[in-house]
């Protein structure tokens, strides 16, 4: 820090700390990666404020480089913890994870409380269920920081356009700031900081069907099956709550449900894979095997006086499995084995924030869950500690528990995850949904801001209840939200109890074909939206991004959150979009289905100049071969020139770690009339020739297509006549 830069800051404590605030030198600040410098408050201990968030511990690379300008100011106000970052300059505020509200978060504030908030009704939507204290800035040049306020305690974060501030209901913590020259840059160092997802199965990126709940074996076959002959791409039937004897996790309904393995296998065979749900309360019944076998090993959380805690959910009393500890959490693990080896392919964490129903308390005794003093145990590198520092990682740690249980079980797939609540960083164990959202119009346009800004809290792998969870949905609602959420990195429909059907074909022949063109649509795309999920992996870069990341000098692009980017290359602009703010440069339409131009629900697609996108053919779920042939949408740029990734491998399995992938890189090149579109560089060990014969290319200039086809050996010539 230069003298001026600590005036500055001296200037901005003065005016920044509440008068009752006391303030909290820095007692050590290092460089822990590219631009990353973390700083550590005075008095700062890690058993009272352990992290959740990070990866890894992170080590000193050295000393804070010169021209560092951020440097946060810690606070104690009545005993709890906070700190504040003072902006100059016009910025532009983006991230808090799972928020409602706008994607630029200038003037926004949220509780970090996570909370089961149907409608997303509770503080007005500003307490939702789960916590990412992280927020990311972008300067009118185009360059961006991001702060991490590693704190799992009861928090609320600001974001005034001259402040960011985090006032925390606990004790000190860690900061960690990231600067760089763009908004993707920052989000890299977040990644390298929390981590990234894990590259999911090929059949995760397919449609999902769900509905609270599809209550019997003959009625998931059912839906299978209409799947099936009517031909709408489908991978994935869900099962919800109902499918439980008595709502005992890892247990089967004995009459609707009573042989699972049956069921499985049935959706197998039809190309389908099996997702169900389990939630963390087990219900306290002492001929349960559950209840017994946690309690013999004292996995629960405990009250203060020794008791064990209960609280209600589904099936009634509860008691919790206290993620804190390692042994719970291995415990839990364990429980997926018997459960899964009959077939089950994928499962989702529900209510894990965790939710109780206290309903039938006074009204000022409702907490919807655990008392802020209920201690938990921790273990490992984790301390002992109240609800109150725990509560917002109680599904970060759930999901650890279940994803390694899940792996362990089948440690030759790649485990999927669904949660409802998590934490920053939590996006190593598990993918999310936004949670129980409402079918209007308003939840529908709210639906793309917040998988936009989840996607910008390192969080890729999420999405919206489609068709919207609650509440009865009609036909144009549905349509217009599938056929822009068929483009979302998660697509799933979901439906509440009680509510209509909300299938693709629940609403009458056209709206069927509506749903039948937008997810082909998708499962055209598979093969670059896979290629996608496995930068991401690599990367942490969002698989659904703002449009301002097509350029991020050109402010006027920073409040769009009607239209979006899949990676660079694809732009997708709702139905319901009114004036868009588009980016400007070369971008032709990309029609990928027949009739999709005449349908008025569908998104506009729009590729960018220079870019080559890859795209399999209809196929009704990802299983089946999607090369015959491949296709390449090609649009050149200024310079005549196009670029584009294709990754493929087993789809399944760890082999693409040890080399069995093809990362192909193709390039594109105008000479007078004609373009010669070649692959430029392989990556990996799997024989990409063998599994794609044939090529497809239709290159888009000017509003027309022109067409060539090849190998990917000999590469592809297109003539421009
Ligand atoms: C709450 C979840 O948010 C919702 O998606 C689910 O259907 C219900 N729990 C029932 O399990």
């Amino acid at each position: 820090m230069n003298f001026k830069t600590t005036l500055i800051s001296v200037l901005f404590i003065t005016l920044s700390i509440p008068i009752n605030a006391q303030e909290v030198p820095l007692q050590k600040t290092s460089l822990v990666g590219n631009r990353i410098v973390e700083f550590i408050p005075k008095g700062f201990d890690k058993s009272k404020t352990p992290s959740l968030i990070l990866a890894s511990e992170p080590k000193s690379k050295g000393k804070v480089p010169l021209d560092w300008t951020l440097i946060p100011e810690f606070r104690f106000q009545n005993n709890k913890a906070g700190a504040v970052l003072n902006l100059q300059g016009n910025i532009s505020l983006y991230g808090g994870g799972e928020v409602t509200g706008p994607l630029l978060r200038n003037g926004q504030s949220i509780k970090l409380w996570n909370t089961d908030t149907g409608a997303y009704s509770v503080e007005g939507g500003k307490r939702l269920y789960q916590t990412h204290p992280w927020v990311m800035g972008v300067r009118p040049d185009g360059s961006a920081f991001g702060i991490i306020f590693d704190s799992t305690w009861k928090a609320e974060l600001i974001t005034n356009s001259d402040q960011i501030i985090y006032n925390s209901e606990g004790a000190l913590f860690r900061v960690y700031l990231i600067d760089r020259e763009s908004p993707q840059e920052v989000i890299k160092g977040l990644s390298e900081l929390t981590g990234t997802i894990k590259l999911p199965p090929r059949w995760a990126l397919g449609y999902h069907q769900c509905r609270f709940s599809y209550d019997s074996e003959k009625r998931v076959m059912e839906i299978a099956d209409t799947f099936r002959e009517k031909k709408i791409p489908c991978d994935v039937i869900w099962m919800d709550i109902d499918y439980m004897q008595g709502y005992r996790v890892f247990t089967f309904d004995s009459i609707r449900f009573s042989n699972p393995k049956r069921l499985n296998d049935n959706l197998h065979k039809k190309g389908f894979r099996a997702v169900y749900m389990i939630d963390p309360g087990v219900k306290v019944d002492k001929d349960y095997d559950v209840y017994q076998s946690g309690s013999q090993n004292g996995v629960w959380v405990m009250k203060n006086n020794g008791e064990e805690y209960h609280g209600k959910v589904w099936p009634g009393d509860c008691v919790f499995p206290d993620f804190t500890d390692p042994k719970t959490r291995n415990w839990w693990g364990g429980l997926y084995k018997d459960f899964l080896n009959t077939g089950i392919d994928g499962v989702w964490n529900d209510m894990n924030e965790p939710a109780v129903n206290d309903n039938d308390f006074p009204e000022d005794k409702r907490l919807g869950t655990m008392p802020y003093d209920t201690p938990h145990k921790g273990g490992g590198n984790l301390p002992q500690g109240p609800h109150l520092l725990y509560h917002n990682a109680y599904g970060r740690l759930m999901v650890e528990a279940s994803y390694n249980g899940i792996l362990k079980t089948n440690p030759d797939k790649r485990p999927f995850l669904l949660t409802r609540s998590n934490l920053l960083g939590g996006q190593r164990y598990a993918a999310t949904w936004t949670g129980d959202n409402y079918a209007g119009w308003d939840h529908l346009k709210l639906s793309v801001p917040m998988s936009l800004t989840l996607g910008l809290s390192g969080q890729p792998f999420n999405g919206p209840d489609i068709g919207g969870f609650l509440g009865n949905t009609d036909g144009d609602l549905w349509a217009n939200w599938l056929s822009f959420g068929a483009f979302m990195p998660f697509a799933r429909g979901h439906a509440c109890a009680g509510t209509n059907d909300k299938e693709p074909w629940a609403y009458g022949a056209a709206i069927e074909k509506t749903s039948r063109i937008a997810l082909e649509r998708r499962y055209r795309l598979l093969p670059y939206l896979y290629t996608l999920f496995y930068e991401s992996s690599k990367t942490g870069l969002p698989v659904m991004a703002p449009v301002f990341f097509a350029d991020s000098k050109n402010s006027s692009l920073r409040d769009e959150e009607q239209a979006f980017l899949l990676g660079e290359n694809l732009l997708v602009v709702p139905s319901f979009a009114k004036k868009p703010k588009l980016p400007s440069g070369i971008w032709e339409e990309l029609n990928l289905i027949e009739g999709e131009q005449n349908d008025k629900y569908q998104a506009k697609l729009k590729i960018k100049g220079g870019s080559i996108i890859p795209a399999g053919k209809v196929i009704q779920n990802a299983g089946e071969n999607s090369f015959d042939p491949l296709s390449l949408y090609v649009c050149l740029n200024e310079k005549n020139t196009a670029k584009g990734e294709l990754y493929l491998d087993a789809g399944d399995g760890f082999g693409f770690e040890k080399g069995d992938y093809a990362l192909v890189t193709f390039a594109a090149e105008r000479k007078n009339d004609t373009v010669l579109v070649k692959v430029a560089k392989t990556e990996g060990k799997r024989n990409s020739s063998a599994e794609i014969q044939k090529i497809n290319v239709n290159l888009l200039l000017n509003g027309k297509i022109y067409i060539g086809s090849g190998t990917l050996k000999k590469g592809i010539t297109v003539t421009l006549k």
